[in-house]
């Protein structure tokens, strides 16, 4: 949650402050600010509660001049969005402005110290103390920002990513980071860091991952320097990035989600490049291969995972159960962290996140590795924190994800769960090689099958008005494709603000089909596979004896659910094990169409974020 970004070298700070908040706007939206050095050696700082377009607005009139600067777009926890509760937050005397990403848990403390030495506060933010005890540390030990910062974070207990600035030294900023990622890009003589590489990418493609417990000062006539909190040197490495420019922008969709939803075939076929080879029948996964013993030998497989991600990882349990025989247990990451749970040490813990960042996810992995657990990453953000505190891991290669509702992410998730679960079944030979086979060439098949899957695009368009009255929706799935009734009621829920429930179909007799009335638009995921076709067909009928409305996600050439449903919307025929890669699709365009028609933001939804680092 959210996004700091700084600028140190010959250009104009402003520019590029206010393009990074953009592409770091996914990170929360509740207010902006930023703070310079102007030409005129001013402390200028400029906040709004609002977007980064109101903060544009807000400084039209201001000075804005200068070529150093930090700026900020947040996602409130302590205080409300409001203009005084923005960062940056600068210190009493208003020689510091500070801008963070995180939580200071001791902050209470760390206040009260600060209130009985004479500082008053002008916010309700934990982040405020932290500027003020900077500069109470500089004041009373005579010390530079630099040290003050320094010996400043030895008393703070949190999370943080922070960088700070001082009106009489426009040369220096000072930037920090504990459990909230924070990257330095390495201009010509300029620097620039951002909480992720995107506000940099347009500059230079050389960065630097900073670790926890590290301060980093950044000047315009020297190389960074990169202490930890006792003083004591440290080296970095200096990473080249592989993302491009064009893949942070639109394309000419109107829509971040659209654009991902349609880059699905693309980003699956690179998930599978190098790791699927349907002449030689060959799943490679380097992770699983360099780790073989393990694999072979795990007791039980436990996947940790938040929202989209958590869906994937129970379609990961159903395909690794089912080809690698091993057993497989799912579990939200924040229950997880906090429940001791049991734990062997032949047990595998694969950790899923997109943006390799989540806090509780982050959490369960620290956990995993503190009782000697072998923890294997499923990301897609490259050098994030998860895959740097993982043994091991694949990334899902579906490229920036902006959109703040998962879509491919979530579709890369999943093929990736396949290949491991392909993978394992391999090397622990639990499927007939005929049988593996097929599976392999019906998963090269799912990136043509979703091109043709995008098509219902605009049938979707059409019939989503209908159901812009509806204050309730049900979702229902069997098997594999019960997880895609829980995801397709999430992405509704996220961006249209209809409440939304996914259910296993056969357990709507539970209570659901309680609320089933003409008014109850009932989605089912009801594609023509032996194993369960049959059974859903009857829960098709139930609804429709309750007047429900059904639209239904079936297989191309289904005539009996066609004549059933309401609303059909069809979907190439596949493996059952792959369905959820397809079936997904035109729930993920409902969503999408829905919120449009509500004239919903569908790229920032309220309050949510795309990369929740707190708990
Ligand atoms: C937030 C996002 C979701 C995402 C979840 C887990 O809630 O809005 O889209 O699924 O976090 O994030 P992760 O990055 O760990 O997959």
């Amino acid at each position: 949650m959210c996004g700091i970004v700084g600028y140190i070298g010959a250009r104009d700070a402003y520019p590029i402050l206010i393009k990074g908040l953009k592409r770091l706007e996914y990170r929360g939206y509740d207010s902006a600010g930023l703070a310079l050095v102007t030409n005129s050696d001013q402390l200028a700082v400029y906040k709004t509660k609002g977007k980064v377009a109101d903060l544009e607005h807000y400084v039209l009139d201001k000075d804005i001049t200068g070529s150093m600067g930090i700026a900020h777009t947040r996602w409130a926890t302590h205080g409300e969005p409001s203009d005084a509760n923005a960062h940056p937050h600068y210190s009493q005397s208003g020689h510091l402005a500070l801008i963070h990403n995180g939580i200071i848990e001791n902050y209470p403390v760390l206040k009260e110290n600060l209130v009985q030495n004479g500082y008053t506060f002008r916010s309700n933010t934990d982040t405020e103390v932290l500027v003020q005890l900077i500069e109470y540390i500089m004041f009373t030990h005579g010390i530079d920002l630099f040290h003050a910062v320094q010996l400043s974070l030895t008393q703070v207990v949190g999370a943080y990513a922070i960088a700070v600035i001082e009106r009489n030294n426009p040369n220096a900023i000072v930037a920090a980071r504990k459990s909230s990622p924070l990257v330095i890009g390495i201009g010509e003589g300029e620097y620039f860091l951002g909480s992720d590489a995107s506000p940099i990418i347009e500059y230079t493609k050389k960065v630097v991952y900073v670790n926890d417990d590290e301060v980093v000062c950044l000047r315009r006539d020297r190389e960074p320097q990169f202490y930890n909190l006792n003083r004591v040197e440290k080296s970095h490495r200096i990473i080249e990035l592989e993302m491009t420019l064009s893949q942070l922008e639109k394309g000419g969709y109107p829509h971040f989600m659209l654009k991902e939803i349609f880059e699905q075939p693309h980003t699956i076929r690179e998930c599978m490049r190098g790791r699927v080879n349907v002449e030689h029948n060959s799943i490679t996964l380097s992770g699983i291969i360099d780790n073989r013993e393990r694999f072979l030998k795990a007791r039980r497989i436990i996947i940790v995972a938040c929202g989209t991600s958590w869906h994937a990882g129970l379609i990961g349990k159903y395909l690794i159960e089912s080809f690698a025989r091993v057993p497989v247990e799912v579990e939200y990451a924040s229950e997880f962290r906090y429940r001791n749970p049991v734990l062997y040490d032949d047990d595998i813990v694969v950790a899923i996140s997109q943006s390799g960042e989540t806090a509780d996810t982050l959490a369960a992995v620290e956990l995993a590795r503190s009782r000697n657990v072998f923890v294997y990453g499923v990301c897609n953000v490259v050098g994030s924190s998860i895959p740097r505190r993982t043994h091991s891991g694949s990334y899902t290669h579906a490229g920036p994800e902006i959109g703040v509702a998962s879509t491919k992410a979530f579709t890369a998730q999943v093929t990736v769960l396949a290949l491991m679960a392909l993978c394992m079944a391999r090397e622990r030979k639990t499927l007939p090689q005929p049988e593996f086979e097929h599976l392999v060439a019906g998963l090269a098949a799912i990136p043509a099958k979703m091109e043709e899957t995008l098509q219902v695009s605009d049938f979707i368009k059409k019939f989503s008005c209908i159901f812009t009255y509806a204050h309730n929706f049900i979702y229902l799935g069997r098997g594999y494709n019960f997880p895609v009734a829980l995801e397709g009621a999430l992405k509704l829920k996220e961006i249209s603000y209809i409440h939304a429930e996914g259910y296993p179909a056969a357990e709507m007799k539970h209570g659901p089909i309680a609320l089933i009335d003409q008014e109850m638009p009932v989605v089912v995921v009801a594609p023509n596979n032996k194993s369960m076709y049959e059974k859903v067909v009857s829960n098709i009928h139930e609804i429709k004896a309750r007047k429900g409305r059904v639209v239904a996600i079936i297989t191309r050439g289904d005539t009996v659910i066609k004549e059933m449903a309401d609303y059909f919307i069809e979907i190439p025929p596949a493996e059952e094990c792959f369905v959820p890669l397809l079936a997904v699709i035109p729930l993920q365009l409902m969503a999408y169409h829905i919120a449009i028609v509500k004239d919903r933001n569908v790229d920032q939804p309220r309050n949510l974020a795309k990369s929740v680092t707190v708990e």
